[in-house]
């Protein structure tokens, strides 16, 4: 696959990990906060989306290329979240477990390898380093303010140390 096709089939993922979350915000609708919640969530998606689109068009170089079985495991992941994603009566916990398959497939990685290379105007470096954050932090957060049991926080929390240890962040 050459490039910018590269490119287009990650930009379709970002885009379909936004309209799960999306898909989470109507579950959730009577609830504005928790809806809010997943909004704010796909927005993240749409910025990456965005991000590679600039990518795409600048001609970045992709130095890590991302494998056909990496992309078909995608794309049979994200098949099956969003079956589980459109259920009516998705508990919670279960909106979670999606958003937890989501932030801890390879896409986040990839995301990361897909971008190194890019340069561009100082906003888009700033929006390179705005977007290097752990997703797990947001999402523990928000399990505890929307009361997800104690064994979702948990693996969260796990998660969320795993990432900081192995992006190397500092909090
Ligand atoms: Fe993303």
């Amino acid at each position: 696959m050459i490039q910018p096709q590269l490119f287009e089939v990650f930009i379709q993922f970002e885009e379909h990990a936004s309209s799960l979350y999306l898909d989470l915000s109507a579950r959730f609708g009577e609830n504005l906060a928790l809806s809010w919640f997943w909004i704010e969530m796909a927005m993240d998606e749409k910025q990456h989306a965005g991000l590679l689109q600039f990518c795409k068009e600048a001609g970045t170089v992709i130095s890590v290329v991302p494998t056909d079985e990496q992309i078909q495991h995608l794309g049979g992941l994200f098949k099956e979240l969003s079956a589980k994603a459109t259920k009516p009566d998705l508990a919670l916990d279960e909106a979670f477990d999606i958003a937890i398959a989501v932030e801890s497939s390879e896409i986040n990685e990839i995301f990361d390898n897909l971008i190194k290379n890019i340069t561009g105007p100082l906003y888009v470096i700033r929006k390179k380093v705005e977007l290097a954050i752990n997703h797990f932090t947001k999402l523990r957060e928000a399990g505890v303010r929307f009361g997800v049991s104690k064994s979702i926080l948990e693996r969260l929390a796990d998660l969320e140390q795993r990432e900081d240890f192995v992006r190397g962040l500092v909090k």
